[in-house]
């Protein structure tokens, strides 16, 4: 099993020994409560990889899930072993954010939609802990998600605009057989619940079968991908939207490359998937 340290001056020892052995250093962030999706992200790790576990207190809202957010170590360090995970930070809150702490990170504009308008503060946690993270581990190449799309261009911004030293790798999102995207959250939906929420993915899929039918306006595509989300039984959709695959800003026309993203509430659990539009 790969070990676990939960000091930063550890986490160094082991990266410098790694470093002096000139092997690459392969980074995965991660909150923990592991699954295949985070598995895919550490076996397309190169060098020492090290994960991350650490359920970040900066990026949840008040109302949000921090304390129920499920913590499941053993599982996780199974987990990283299977997947070729050589070393595994596990930080208290403390270690990462001593008192006196006044420094964060907000990247402009990308966090004005999606995520970022119903979770105000969310990217400005998230771009905080990620970057100290990096200047703890000093990787090579990070591993992301597609799954967290918003989540991982706002990281390539900042990489970018700060000049961070490390490559960033979007890996595929990884899917139950019947398309639900994996998420630590599934493990909340009720039966009925984990029954219609393959939906969400179907209708990502149809709004894309529309875009390649020819339908252009991205306001008309918004509002049946919204419906048909609505119309999930128990559903409430918390956005719906069609924006620039890059910037993520609104669009009138499928002139750019543009990104289907949307949040969706099934009872009390939020599940978020996107599909990019060819
Ligand atoms: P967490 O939700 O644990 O996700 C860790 C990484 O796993 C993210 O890059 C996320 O996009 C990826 N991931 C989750 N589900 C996936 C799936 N089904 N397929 C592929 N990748 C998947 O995202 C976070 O943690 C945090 O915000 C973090 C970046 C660690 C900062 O605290």
């Amino acid at each position: 099993l790969p070990p676990i340290v939960s000091t930063i001056a550890d986490v160094r020892a082991a990266v410098d020994a790694a470093r002096a052995a000139h092997k690459p250093i392969g980074f995965v962030p991660t909150m923990g409560a592991l699954h295949e999706g985070h598995a895919a992200l550490v076996r397309a790790a190169r060098g020492f990889v090290v994960v991350s576990i650490f359920v970040n207190p900066t990026q949840f809202g008040p109302k949000e899930d921090f304390a129920k957010y499920p913590r499941t170590i053993d599982a996780d360090q199974k987990l990283c072993g299977d997947a070729g995970a050589h070393l595994i930070f596990a930080p208290s809150a403390e270690e990462m954010y001593p008192t006196n702490s006044f420094t964060f990170v907000d990247v402009a504009k990308l966090g004005d939609h999606l995520c970022g308008a119903t979770r105000p503060g969310h990217f400005r946690g998230v771009c905080t802990v990620v970057l100290k993270l990096f200047n703890i581990v000093k990787p090579d190449a990070a591993h992301f998600g597609a799954k967290d799309y918003q989540q991982a261009r706002i990281i390539a911004q900042m990489v970018r605009d700060l000049n961070v030293p490390v490559a960033v790798r979007v890996e595929p999102t990884v899917r139950e057989p019947d398309g639900l995207a994996l998420s630590s959250r599934n493990r909340y939906l009720s039966a009925e619940q984990r029954a219609v929420a393959p939906r969400i993915y179907q209708m990502l899929q149809a709004t894309r079968a529309r875009a390649a039918a020819g339908e252009i306006d991205v306001a008309r595509l918004e509002s049946a991908l919204f419906a048909d989300l609505a119309a999930i039984p128990g559903a409430r959709v918390d956005y719906a939207r069609v924006v620039d695959a890059e910037t993520l800003q609104p669009l009138a026309r499928l002139e750019r490359p543009a990104v289907a993203a949307v949040a969706v509430f099934l009872g009390t659990t939020r599940l978020i998937d996107n599909l990019v539009l060819a």
